[in-house]
């Protein structure tokens, strides 16, 4: 590693050293000072030093300076107290407050207000400035996302993520001096541009300008309705939940969020990874089918509902690359009310089944046409691991002191490791090739896992595995970004492999739009570097719950295999593709409401 200029700097009177090309910010942290920021984020993912909020006085430069951006110089002095700083920064967060909707005791980002936070720090009082409105623009049409003007501080930060993660800038700025607002081009609806609604702009706002559209009013008009309403959690929810209640990134908290939900009233609790067993089921079958009759390759995974928005959007002519396979909650949803609904004597139409997702693209994807089994749909309600939360912290229960529940077991109790793995961006890969492989062989792998599509990032793996004489060439992208490198290879003929894995956020449903919101501010008891690990943390935290398990290929789920004899008949058959499997069509970019 090439080694790094040490600059000497002194802070507020303190001699430290820095690296070379930190700007002022960067290095006052590393020598242990916070200066208060708002519009950079992520190490300079977002950096338009736009705010002021961050001002410093520094020698060398005329005036105060924006720490986020300036960087520092051999021998400079900076200021961060001096009253003149103190001033300038409390006078730019007041001008912020005074264009601000402050209805904080309604807002679902208290508690998480970065806004509120460098208020604090820098003791802005919110009513400094009185004065005109910029005018306010609502979004609420989008199934996933709701965008509410009133509460941007114009930071930028989402406009950054959108285009880091899928390369498609969705959002922009729009107009000019004090009428500018953020939002998809001509003051579209996230529902009529091609929003792939996977809220990893919601993840990254530091306001409530974004946020998930809350279905927590359906549940509650479902429970005062008297319908048996069912939750199920997706495996990623497990390993984040905690960290809503103080607990580090990366501890996998089942129980007590299993014991929280029983509170909550759920008649059931069941966990989603039954349905990605069945989900490997049906794919890994439809993966052979494929290979051996000559089918449609590379074949893609489905789960992602953000990836099958983007590809609808962009990729009309490759939907048939697509597995048919409905996304695991859906399948398992459909399995609620037809198979269990028969075996407990309930009409499936009283039935209200909530899903509890790292994903804000699930609220979307349950109210999908495709998504319906007899005009019924699979699934009711999408909640965000942040809604259950809120859920959780509304009803008055003590999270941290719930002792460990156990999911029901009932018909749909069973699960392996190759269905916790899910959550993490190589796992649908890794849990479809452990079944393929005993298909091909007749026996189990023995060292289990597949190590070699194994990852936290959002850029491309690949691997080529030869399976008794079959060979299989794999490829795994998160991110639209990486996806679409796969896609024109595709597109234009060149492409090598047999079966791609693509899911729609960076790092895959861990870091879903729904999780928790990562800020360092925020995280006192994490590393310095959490921003850079919290995804691999939450990642390590399903890896071992699959370890953990004593049946790790979802073809030995007993309960998955019942499901087939009393029910369903093989994988893929005429029933299994009614209640299982869905289609896709290609939409216009732009429509008209
Ligand atoms: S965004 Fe922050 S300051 Fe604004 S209403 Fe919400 S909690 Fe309050
Ligand atoms: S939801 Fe996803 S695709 Fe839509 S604007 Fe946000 S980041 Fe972009
Ligand atoms: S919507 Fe949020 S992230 Fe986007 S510019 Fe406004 S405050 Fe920043
Ligand atoms: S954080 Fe530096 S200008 Fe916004």
């Amino acid at each position: 590693m090439k080694d790094v200029k040490k600059i000497n700097i002194t802070i507020d009177g303190v001699a430290c050293q820095a690296d070379e090309g930190m700007t002022i910010l960067e290095a006052a942290r590393l020598c242990g000072f916070e200066i208060p920021s708002l519009c950079t984020f992520n190490h300079g993912e977002c950096n338009q030093g736009s705010c002021r909020v961050c001002l410093v006085e520094a020698t060398g430069a005329r005036g105060l300076v924006a720490s986020c951006v300036y960087p520092i110089s051999e021998g400079m002095e900076i200021k961060i107290s001096s009253p003149k700083a103190l001033e300038a920064r409390r006078e730019s967060v007041e001008l912020l407050l005074s264009n601000h909707n402050r209805n904080c005791q309604q807002c679902d980002k208290n508690g998480k207000c970065e806004l509120l936070y460098v208020a604090q720090q820098t003791g802005a009082r919110d009513d400094a400035f009185a004065g005109e409105h910029t005018p306010v623009h609502i979004d609420r049409l989008a199934p996933s996302i709701v965008r509410d003007t009133s509460k941007c501080v114009l930071c930028g930060r989402c406009i950054a993520r959108c285009q880091n993660a899928h390369g498609i800038g969705i959002l922009g700025f729009e107009n000019r001096g004090f009428n500018t607002f953020v939002s998809p081009a001509e003051d579209r609806s996230f529902a009529n541009s091609p929003c792939i609604q996977c809220g990893q702009c919601v993840n990254v706002c530091p306001t409530g300008a974004l946020m998930e559209h809350s279905e927590i009013d359906k549940i509650d008009a479902a429970f005062k309705a008297g319908k048996c309403v069912i939750a199920q959690a997706a495996p990623a929810v497990r390993a984040a939940l905690g960290e809503e209640f103080g607990y580090k990134i990366g501890t996998p908290v089942t129980g007590k969020m299993i014991s929280a939900m029983r509170r909550l009233g759920f008649k059931r609790v069941y966990d989603v990874n039954f349905g990605a067993d069945l989900t490997i089921m049906e794919e890994g079958t439809e993966l052979l089918g494929r290979i051996q009759n000559g089918g449609t390759l590379p074949m893609i995974t489905s789960c992602s509902p953000g990836w099958i928005n983007y590809a609808e959007y962009n990729y009309g002519d490759l939907l048939d690359h697509l597995s048919s396979c409905k996304s695991p909650h859906q399948m398992q949803g459909a399995v609620i009310k037809s198979y269990w609904a028969e075996q407990n004597g309930i009409d499936p139409k009283d039935i209200f089944v909530v899903s509890v997702m790292p994903c804000t693209a699930k609220k979307f994807e349950k109210e999908r046409e495709q998504e319906k089994v007899n005009g019924i749909p699979d699934v009711d309600a999408v909640i965000t691991t942040r809604e259950l939360a809120r859920m959780i912290k509304r009803s008055g229960i003590m999270f941290n002191r719930l002792p460990d529940g156990e999911w029901d077991s009932d018909i749909m109790g069973d699960y392996t490791g190759a269905g916790v793995i899910f959550g993490v961006t190589g796992g649908v890969m890794e849990a479809a090739l452990r079944t393929v492989y005993f298909k091909l062989t007749g026996h189990e792998k023995e060292d289990i896992e597949f190590t070699e599509v194994r990852g936290h990032d959002a850029g491309i793996r690949e691997a080529s595995l030869d399976i008794n004489g079959v060979k299989i060439n794999v490829a795994i992208a998160s991110g639209m970004r990486s996806a679409k490198i796969l896609l024109d290879d595709i597109r234009a003929g060149k492409s090598k492999y047999h079966f791609i894995e693509i899911m729609g956020c960076p790092g895959g449903c861990i870091n879903g739009g729904g999780q928790p919101f990562v800020r360092s501010c925020f995280l006192e008891n994490e590393d310095d570097d959490i921003m850079e690990t919290y995804k691999e943390k939450r990642a390590q935290a399903l890896y071992s719950e699959d370890e953990r398990q004593t049946i790790r290929q979802s073809h030995n789920n007993v309960q998955v295999q019942k499901l087939y004899e009393e029910f369903l008949g093989e994988p893929n058959s005429h029933k299994a593709h009614e209640l299982l499997h869905t289609s896709y069509a290609a939409r216009e970019r732009f429509s008209d409401l």
